[in-house]
């Protein structure tokens, strides 16, 4: 064979390996197709989130499909070259010694793979910018509700009809109107979050913090402290309730109200307080997040078992148990847990059936 036989047998295979890489290509772009679709499918099938119970739940949810839309494919193309290359160009035996030519970079390649993840990242930065100055957008006739974070509980304080704050260990708030929430901590770092609402913010102590919700579903949804406060972080759980115009101006009216705390004097009010209205202000007030208490078919164990506990206990000790929770301390629990501000946030007439009714169901 003489030199144009080696030329030519090269020329050949030059032709070969290109007609090759091409195919490897080819395959490797079917391959990334089909999964990203299968990815994308995959991915939007998913139910990510709980409900949507505000206007901000519906456009967080959309910009996160959308994000989900553009960053499976870039995931797909990464994971399909790298295990392809894996794949295709891995070391056989008797190639241990051998290596590729080396390449000398390639313009045209690196203009590209700059290119167009940078107009992605501005066009999805954008987009997200959008979103979030559209659901921070402010209503003037918003209702002002103030939230304190506090070990381990969260009080909302409302402007009652007369002008005078109400205290509630519920967060009740109107459907279809804007909730400016003012946000503050007594203590420590808590973060006030409502899942179905999408959204969240830090309690930081001695800064007011803002946050802006317009509800759209009516019911209870959860609300969490999404900040590790503590050893009580885990149960800073209390509801949201949305509902009616017409009910929330109700239940406001009513919690104003109250029973005119002088009336009888101190320790006196409320004193007509029956065991049977103290079982609902156990169910509303939280206390089976933590409590075992067979009556009220309560099973939680983060404080104390009340059936006994509280077993042939007096109303005082009882009253003290709830009003101040640290003055004594069942045997194998920390003090600080239980949340100290039970006599603010319930009203006397609260407290004072609550005390009843848990000496009632704990007689023994
Ligand atoms: Cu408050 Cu975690």
């Amino acid at each position: 064979m003489g030199v144009e036989g080696v030329r030519s047998a090269s020329g050949s295979e030059e032709i070969t390996a290109g007609r090759e890489s091409r195919a490897n290509l080819r395959q490797m772009l079917v391959i990334g197709v089909v999964s990203s679709i299968i990815g994308i499918a995959l991915a939007l099938a998913i139910d990510w989130f709980p409900v949507q119970a505000s206007t901000q739940a519906e456009k967080i949810d959309t910009l996160y499909d959308v994000l989900l839309i553009f960053s499976v494919p870039v995931f797909v193309l990464v994971e399909v070259v790298v295990l392809y290359s894996v794949w295709r160009f891995r070391m056989k035996p008797g190639e241990e010694l051998m290596d590729g030519p080396p390449i000398h970079g390639n313009t045209r390649l690196e203009i590209i793979w700059t290119a167009i993840p940078a107009i992605l990242l501005v066009c999805l930065c954008s987009y997200a910018w959008i979103t979030l100055t559209d659901i921070e957008d402010a209503d003037a006739s918003a209702l002002n509700v103030r939230v304190v974070g506090e070990q381990f509980t969260w009080t909302f304080y409302y402007r009652g009809p007369d002008g005078r704050p109400v205290a509630s260990p519920q967060l009740y708030v109107p459907v279809d109107r804007q909730i400016n929430f003012t946000v503050q901590s007594k203590d420590v770092l808590h973060d006030f979050w409502v899942p179905a609402f999408r959204m969240k913010i830090d309690a930081v102590p001695g800064i007011d913090t803002h946050l802006r919700v317009n509800p759209t579903l009516r019911g209870t949804f959860p609300v969490v402290c999404a900040e590790l406060c503590g050893l009580g972080h885990s149960v800073m759980r209390q509801d949201a309730h949305v509902v009616s115009k017409a009910a929330f101006d109700t239940w406001l009216r009513n919690r104003a109200r109250g029973p005119a705390p002088r009336a009888g004097g101190g320790q006196q009010a409320g004193g007509g307080a029956t065991a049977a209205q103290g079982k609902p202000v156990f169910n509303a007030a939280g206390c089976s997040a933590c409590h075992t208490l067979a009556d009220a078919k309560a099973t939680g164990t983060v404080g104390p078992d009340l059936d006994t506990a509280l077993k042939g206990k007096d109303e005082a000790f009882i009253r003290t148990s709830i009003v101040d929770p640290n003055a004594e301390i069942a045997k194998g629990y920390s003090a600080n847990v239980m949340p100290p501000n039970f006599k603010q946030t319930l009203k006397p007439a609260e407290l004072a059936a609550l005390v009843k009714y848990l000496a009632s169901v704990t007689k023994g």
